[in-house]
């Protein structure tokens, strides 16, 4: 693995100003005849000395846009110096911002933000005066808007046979008069699946938020399947919204679930798989027993790794694990069990970094052999009767489609998104898997070191939504995301957060946040799962954060924030992620292994996975010769000086490491050391 490194940075240059183009005031609706209503909300982010950041939020109130341009004036002398999600321009006191080629496309309801920094002398009263292709926004809806819509959530419902489930229903607006509701099930579909109660609610202007719940019941049958049926919830003028029921059979010894039959958190109640390979040697290293039961993921890294090894390398196949987790979950009772398989082999891997480049290349047919010697066979594996019951978490290609966001200078990623093989690799895997009713999808959203930047994280998001929804069961097809996998940042800063600001400066200017807009990654985790489900994704998705190293404990971890009045020293003093930048990303001197895995540890977070195993090494800190296609990156060579991606900072990484994945003693008793909570 490797390559979260490269955050692509905006850099506030004072007096950028002049970097900007001049142009008039542009009112030149695009599509004449749309009727444009909408409302901007306008925000300081931050003010210091004489600059400032501003944040604007627009709503479309009319109809859908397909491209757009705000204009407004600022009241005193401030001016715009950079700014980022438009093309921005500005003239004497006129600012416009354009829409860019990835969120010209507004449909009607839909919120989106832009921002920039600025500069200013005097006073720095807001602006009020907005404007969408030349239409004031006044926060009246268009004619014909109606932007009230029913809140229905979950909208996949297991009811077990001879019981009941329910979901809820509440308004998005505020109603001047009472809204009918009614819930009714479908003539066709499994007629055991009944609406037992909430089938008409009512919602009043005091009431209209509070959810009302609809239950359903399924009846006892004797057929041993699970049917489903489609419930609709209507309202008059309002978009109606299905719920799919299914029915969970209780007859017979059915061993074949539904898709609709996923769990909507596969680590709930459920215990997690203990990898023997991993395990035996985390207990051969001293004090290693303390978390050698711990849940890892198993890594199927290359086409070779799915079939056990011979002589020489006898590591464990795909069915060697699968057979074992069987065992597993026949020993620990009822509970269920969750494996998470590492889905990791895409042409061109790890486009931006060495040390984990893998073995197949898309000039060299890599795509093809990808789908054909790689996903169709693991997919032949998880389908098989004997797995029905394990529920397996995919962990689908980390690092691939967020390097399309930010490091298209790179050749082996313009290969990669010149010919679409990310893309169509990430949804050939998604599509088999789904097939698979046992079998949860995550795909990796990197973590906040990299797309925390408004410039990054939204564009990413509408990539992972283009990306699933181009998938043959569409956004439904994946469970979740991930993020940090194998990489190190701090689940939470304890000590500051992003609007912390010290001596009236923002911590986002210090040198560590560097303009970010995440100091952590639940805080980005979060957020990152409320923008996915702003664009589409059902509102049951959920996170899973790798904390198998992003602890950040042991004697240098600091107890209190800081009482430094220079921002720099502040944040440096008080963060607990103790690396020399945030974009270093191998075998990071001083971390410790993070929270063990756990679910639903935070709202929206499905669980803390550990999803590279602690002491397995991230790259060899010099050239190896090998056969596994791993090449060697300066990242983890402590000696390195940097590059732009780390702000010329030495590497943090420690010395004599392995090629990555390959056990790493030093490091594995350096995590043990600094775990945070500690281990015992
Ligand atoms: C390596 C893989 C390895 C995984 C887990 C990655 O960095 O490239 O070969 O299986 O880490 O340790």
């Amino acid at each position: 693995m490797g390559p979260h490194r490269s955050s692509w940075r905006r850099a506030l240059v004072a007096g950028a100003a002049t970097a900007l183009t001049a142009v008039g005031l542009v009112a030149s609706p695009s599509a004449a005849n749309a009727a444009v209503a909408c409302e901007v909300t306008y925000s300081k982010a931050w003010e210091g000395g004489n600059s400032f950041g501003g944040n604007l939020t627009i709503r479309n109130l009319g109809d859908p846009l397909t491209d757009w341009t705000l204009t407004y004036t600022f009241p005193g002398n401030q001016q715009v110096t950079h700014g980022w999600n438009a093309e921005w321009s500005q003239s004497g006191s006129t600012v416009t911002a354009r829409s860019l080629s990835w969120n010209a496309n507004q449909p009607t309801g839909a919120q989106w933000e832009i921002g920039f920094n600025g500069s200013f002398s005097g006073s720095n009263p807001d602006p009020t005066d907005f404007a969408i292709n030349g239409t004031p926004c006044t926060g009246d809806e268009g004619p014909g808007q109606e932007e009230q819509a029913l809140v229905v959530t979950p909208t996949r419902v297991n009811v077990p046979e001879g019981g009941t489930a329910s979901f809820s229903v509440r308004l998005a607006t505020q109603p001047s008069d009472n809204v009918s509701v009614s819930v009714t099930a479908a003539s066709d579909g499994d007629q055991d699946i009944t609406v037992s109660s909430g089938s008409s609610l009512t919602f009043t202007s005091s009431n209209w938020d509070t959810p009302q719940s609809v239950t359903l019941a399924a009846a006892q049958d004797d057929d041993d399947t699970n049917g489903t049926r489609t419930i609709n919830v209507t309202s008059e003028g309002l978009e109606p919204v299905a719920v799919t029921a299914t029915e969970v059979d209780d007859d017979g010894d059915d061993t074949t679930p539904t898709p609709g039959e996923r769990v909507d958190n596969p680590f709930e109640g459920a215990d997690g798989y203990v990898n023997p390979d991993w395990s035996a040697k985390a207990r051969s290293e001293p004090g290693g027993e303390a978390v050698a039961d711990q849940s890892t993921a198993v890594w199927l890294d290359r086409i070779a790794a799915i079939e056990s090894g011979s002589a020489g390398d006898n590591h464990m196949g795909l069915r060697d694990h699968l057979d074992e987790a069987v065992k597993q979950d026949e020993a620990n009772g009822s509970r269920p069990l969750t494996i998470q398989i590492v889905i990791y082999n895409l042409p061109n891997r790890d486009c931006s970094a060495l040390a984990s480049n893998g073995e197949l290349r898309i000039s060299e047919n890599g795509l093809q052999r990808y789908k054909t010697e790689y996903i169709d066979v693991i997919a032949d594996i998880l389908a098989d009767e004997k797995y029905r019951n394990l529920r397996i978490v995919t962990i689908i290609e980390i690092d691939s489609l967020p390097n399309l966001i930010t490091n298209l200078n790179v050749p082996d990623c313009q290969e990669a998104e010149r010919t679409g093989a990310y893309v169509e690799g990430v949804r050939y895997a998604i599509d088999k898997f789904y097939e698979i009713p046992n079998v949860y999808n995550y795909v990796d959203a990197a973590h906040h070191g990299w797309l925390g930047w408004d410039s990054n994280f939204r564009p990413a998001a509408e990539l992972f939504a283009s990306t699933v929804r181009g998938t043959k069961a569409g956004l439904q097809s994946i469970h979740g995301f991930i993020t940090n996998t194998a990489n190190y940042s701090a689940l939470r800063e304890p000590y500051f957060d992003i609007n912390t600001t010290v001596n009236g400066t923002s911590v986002r200017q210090s040198k560590w946040i560097d303009w970010n807009f995440y100091v952590d990654e639940l805080s980005y985790a979060q957020d990152m799962r409320r923008e996915l489900i702003s664009l589409g994704f059902p509102s049951d998705i959920g996170m899973l954060i790798d904390t198998s190293r992003n602890g950040w404990g042991g004697p240098d971890r600091p107890t209190g924030p800081s009482s430094a009045t220079d921002v720099d020293k502040f944040v440096d003093e008080s963060r607990i992620d103790r690396r020399l930048h945030a974009g270093n990303w191998c075998n990071q001197a001083g971390a410790g292994l993070g929270e063990r895995p756990q679910a639903n540890p935070e709202p929206g977070i499905d669980a803390y996975v550990w999803v590279k195993p602690p002491g397995e090494s991230d790259g060899a800190s010099e050239e190896i010769d090998n056969d596994e296609g791993k090449k060697f990156d300066r990242m983890c060579d402590p000696t390195y000086e940097g590059n732009e991606r780390n702000g010329y900072n030495n590497s943090g990484a420690l010395p004599d490491a392995p090629l990555s994945g390959h056990w790493f003693s030093a490091q594995f008793q350096e995590l043990l050391r600094n775990a945070y909570p500690p281990v015992n």
